[in-house]
């Protein structure tokens, strides 16, 4: 029999060690799939054994019990925060749950799962900061220390548990295993504030008699490169550890053994590393058998104890970085240069893993990069300082293949250049290790058209290489930072695609931590930029700016919709209200915010046609719609949390901006700004605009994009808002025309250009084939990979209810269009899997969903009348799961509970999705490329195009670029060579070839 309940999680996690939260919360998954599957009641129980949790659930009563819930009337299955007996340091927890369902029966226990308290108290670091004894500067990378400790350990070893974390990265062993497979630990956070430690389970690493426990430190961001500024060591000059291993006897006794100064140290194989620069790996300075037991570290140095503060030590949140997958090299080049360069086929952020086998001092370099230039050289331009070279020095192992991989250094790389290797290197000898955040995968989504699926894919890999401990711009270049901004617009996206509630709730601790008194939210958390001289970037380092330091407000608020998390909204309330309140301090007295520095609408595009007018937006329109925007927000965080009358003040502050907007900003006529998307993107997501003026303004953006030939030209601010405001419009056509536009500026041009991951501006490659600049032409960067969520909540239809966060009430309601068949998402919600996948044939729309027990739905399908609806074949009716149904105009409302559910209807088939679709991504038309036209077109089509675009046109070199415009665009451009009737004419052909 399969268990009732799945899924058990202890503040998101899996049996969890090392939690100091003193009131974790749990939550559970239903397993029943039958429809109207829910839970009316619950019983917890919690024991410090399993035996007294076993007996406990056997209904036999028990002393020791900690917590026992009674059966509790409620249908709340998600974050329940425990309320036993107090906990101390170190204490396991072994859990189980029980529900009554729909029909108040019972149903089995859960399996049991466990959760383990950390040391709770900073009080209870007993051990010291410890440093190798040796003096280092700091102005340059330096060899990595290995540090170790004997100890002896006597028999009846009940458990062990390692408590660690260190200045700068540390790795671990215990008798020359490896201690957890997380890396780059402690990871990064605003280290003078807060500093992780980690937990690790070591009982089955140590045994009665001699140990050893061996660490080695990297510079890491605490002392390495950080910033574009060339600037080292930010947050201190010296590595160390802080180390706890507590050895638990079967008797209950505990033996303590510490960092402390009976450690041994000594400069080790790693030369240097860095996160930006590489590693050098010197395999002849291996001290074989360092990490067992018996070793003889009479040469190496003693290591001394620094003051350093322990009361900023923190238990780590949430997932630790781990490799994932592993890549081989699709093929291997000789670039123009003699480069001999392996490409990976995938634009990822991790290191290689290397194999060889050659004489001793050789040493093998490794160069990463993104692209190839033009000619298929190695392009490292736009890495600016950041080296991304890995060495390695060969031993000279005869017996053996020597294998390599960095310890405190990633890189951001499709492609990889070897030199020095011993003969040619194969495929075989190379594999990329993808490192991130193990913030587990949960949503999908795929359609029928492959270019968007590649866009999707190319987000997913976006956000698993940026999501490396902390949210940053990019992974590859001397930058790698928690850019506010970036964050908070790929936010949402990021909650559909992996489970980010508890990457985000360290982040924001982090945020708030970094927060200046005033309530100014810096541009990048942790924030290195006050500590570096960063020019220009950080103007005034006191200062915040819009839609960056509104990730204090936004970043909360969705993983308040997505997981339902309350008491992230309450932890981050204060952090949230103070950003608003500064905001406040600086506008003017009209409450239209002038002032201060702002990024705007970043990177937004700026046209390439000296005789039109840049459509950019304007800094105080932006600043004034956050303001606005974030206002309301905390209005709803407070009405959430109980605030009354904070939630009444932020809401009439909300409207005083509102109206400030309107005044400043709108005419009459509902013309916003000067005019440009991200303008009325921002006043219509928001709703700043009176009621009469919102359709108008729509209508407005619409034609603007008409006229732009459907082209986007937003940037940072307005890109994740704009498809939104055209579907809640009415302009779901034009939105999918956005979307399916495959000439630059778009979000397909990169995919056309071959991109694996989301580009840092619209042309990262231009249609020419150069280069943007390269002080900034990241492609690794996640930002625009906003429409993401567009494809979840619209295209697939997958909506939360701000009402009922975490899924517990789906908005199943999908806007099919754009010449799609078909769209499938799949969303693994607090509640179990949510699926919505449609599909278009000449009969009708044809809807499966799938709603998670616990949880219930309401679907909207287009329908006329009742007749045009079916469920599993039979006339739609109530009973059976669905609780009503409700036409309204061309809608069907239709409430159901859970499970799965196959409607049918009629209101819209095919054909009339199809009418009136102009361009179908990866179609040829019109609309598509002169170079995807003399590539991929049928021999009618293609010998019209050449006769009248003439041969020599097409093949002048310098002209190139324009094999990047769609025939529309090359017909405004030349009305006399490519008339009206030239452009029917091909089309005619091209759609005779389909
Ligand atoms: C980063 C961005 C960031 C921006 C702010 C850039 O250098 O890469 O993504 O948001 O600076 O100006």
């Amino acid at each position: 029999m399969s268990p009732p309940i799945t899924s058990l999680t202890c503040e998101y996690m899996t049996n969890p060690l090392g939690l100091d939260v003193r009131q974790p919360r749990l939550s559970w998954k239903l397993a029943a799939m039958h429809r109207g599957a829910r839970q009316t009641a619950y019983q917890i129980l919690v024991a410090g054994t399993p035996a007294i949790l076993e007996a406990a659930s056997a209904g036999r009563a028990q002393d020791g019990l900690l917590w026992d819930t009674g059966q509790v009337e409620s249908d709340t299955s998600i974050h329940v925060p425990y309320a036993g007996v107090a906990l101390q340091p170190g204490q396991r927890c072994y859990w189980r749950v029980r529900v009554w369902d729909e029909s108040h029966a019972v149903s089995e226990w859960s399996e049991t799962a466990f959760w383990e308290m950390g040391l709770l108290d900073h009080a209870n670091w007993q051990a010291d900061w410890i440093t190798p004894d040796w003096d280092v500067p700091v102005s340059w990378p330096q060899p990595a220390p290995l540090l170790r400790r004997e100890f002896t350990a006597r028999s009846d070893i009940a458990a062990a548990r390692i408590y660690v974390t260190s200045l700068g990265l540390y790795e671990l062993w215990l008798n020359g295993q490896r201690v957890g497979d997380a890396v780059l630990t402690p990871g990064w956070t605003s280290y003078n504030h807060r500093i992780q430690y980690q937990t690790f389970d070591v009982t089955e690493l140590v045994h009665e008699g001699d140990n050893v426990l061996g660490a080695m430190l990297g510079d890491g961001w605490y002392r390495g490169y950080l910033g574009h500024r060339g600037q080292r060591g930010l947050y201190g000059d010296r590595l160390a550890l802080l180390l706890q291993l507590h050895l638990t006897y079967a008797n209950g006794h505990v033996e303590i053994i510490n960092s402390d100064t009976q450690w041994r140290a000594v400069r080790g194989p790693v030369l240097m590393s860095d996160i930006y620069m590489g590693e050098t790996y010197d395999a002849r300075r291996e001290k074989p058998g360092w990490d067992k037991a018996g070793y003889d570290d009479s040469e190496w140095h003693p290591v001394r104890r620094i003051d350093h503060a322990k009361d900023t030590v923190v238990a780590q949140v949430g997932h630790f970085v781990r490799r994932h997958e592993e890549i081989r090299p699709v093929r291997r080049l000789r670039s123009p240069r003699g480069e001999t360069i392996f490409d990976l086929g995938q634009n990822m952020v991790g290191w290689v893993r290397v194999r060889a086998r050659g004489p001793a001092g050789m040493t093998i370099t490794l160069r990463h990069a993104e692209v190839l230039d033009q000619e298929g050289n190695l392009y490292t331009e736009n890495l600016r300082r950041a080296a991304q070279t890995t060495r390695y020095v060969l031993k000279g192992a005869t017996d053996a293949d020597e294998v390599f991989e960095p310890h405190f250094s990633f890189q951001g790389f499709r492609y990889v250049a070897v030199e020095g290797f011993p003969g040619e290197p194969t495929l075989d000898d190379l594999t990329g290790i993808v490192l991130h955040s193990d913030t587990p995968p949960i949503g999908t989504f795929e359609c029928s058209s492959s270019l968007i699926n590649q866009l999707q894919h190319n987000i997913v890999w976006g956000q698993k290489g940026n999501f490396l401990d902390v949210p940053t711009d990019c992974p590859q270049r001397d930058e790698r930072l928690g850019w506010t901004g970036d964050a908070q617009v790929f936010g949402r996206t990021a909650c559909f695609n992996m489970h980010v509630a508890a990457f985000f709730t360290k982040w924001l601790r982090d945020l708030s931590a970094d927060q200046l008194p005033g309530g100014s939210v810096p541009f990048v958390v942790p924030d290195v930029l006050s500590r570096t001289d960063s020019g220009g970037l950080n103007r005034s380092p006191s200062s915040g700016a819009a839609a960056w330091s509104d990730a204090a407000v936004i970043c909360p608020w969705e993983i308040y919709l997505c997981y339902g998390d309350a008491r992230l909204l309450e932890e981050q309330y204060e952090s949230m209200a103070s950003w608003v309140d500064y905001v406040c301090s600086r506008a003017d007295s009209d409450y239209v915010w002038r002032s201060d520095f702002q990024f705007g609408d970043w990177l937004d595009y700026r046209g390439t046609d000296a005789r039109k007018p840049a459509p950019v937006t304007n800094n105080e329109l932006i600043a004034t719609a956050f303001f606005a925007h974030s206002a309301d927000l905390v209005a709803s965080a407070a009405r959430v949390l109980g605030k009354i009358s904070d939630a009444e003040r932020y809401a009439g502050l909300a409207r005083k901006v509102k109206d400030a907007f309107t005044h400043e900003f709108v005419t009459p006529a509902g013309r916003v700004g000067p005019n440009t998307q991200t303008a009325y993107a921002l006043a219509l997501q928001f709703d700043l605009l009176p009621e009469a003026l919102r359709r108008l303004a729509a209508d407005r953006l619409a034609d603007e994009i008409r006229q732009a030939n459907y082209h986007l030209s937003t940037g940072f601010a307005g890109t994740p808002y704009l498809c939104h405001v055209l579907s809640r419009y009415g302009h779901t056509d034009v939105a999918y025309e956005l979307l399916n536009q495959e000439s630059y500026p778009s979000w397909l041009y990169p995919v056309n250009k071959g991109a694996t991951t989301i580009w840092e501006r619209w042309n990262g490659i231009k249609p020419d084939g150069s280069f943007q600049d390269p002080a900034m032409n990241s492609f690794n960067h996640y930002a625009y990979g906003a429409i993401g969520e567009w494809l979840y909540r619209v295209v697939a239809g997958l909506e939360v209810d701000p009402a009922e966060p975490g899924y517990k009430h789906v908005l199943f309601q999908p806007q099919p269009g754009g010449g799609l068949t078909c769209a499938r998402a799949t969303l693994n919600s607090p509640y179990g899997m949510v699926v919505s996948a449609w599909k278009l044939t000449e009969a009708g729309f044809h809807l499966s969903i799938t709603v998670p027990p616990n949880a219930h739905a309401t679907v909207r399908l287009p329908a006329r009348s009742l007749d045009a609806l079916t469920e599993g074949g039979q006339p739609l009716a109530t009973g059976n799961g669905i609780v009503s149904v409700h036409v309204a105009g061309s809608t069907a409302l239709i409430e159901v509970s859970s499970g799965r559910y196959e409607f049918v209807t009629t209101g819209l088939n095919l054909a009339q999705a199809m009418a009136g679709v102009r361009h179908v991504a990866g179609r040829l038309d019109r609309y598509s490329t002169l170079r995807d036209l003399l590539a991929r077109a049928g021999d009618a089509a293609r010998t019209m195009l050449i006769q009248q675009l003439s041969p020599t046109c097409l093949q002048v070199p310098d002209l190139d670029w324009a094999l990047d415009m769609s025939l529309v665009q090359v017909a405004d451009l030349a009305p006399q060579v490519l008339t009206p009737d030239r452009l029917d004419a091909i089309e005619a052909a091209l759609d005779a070839d389909l």
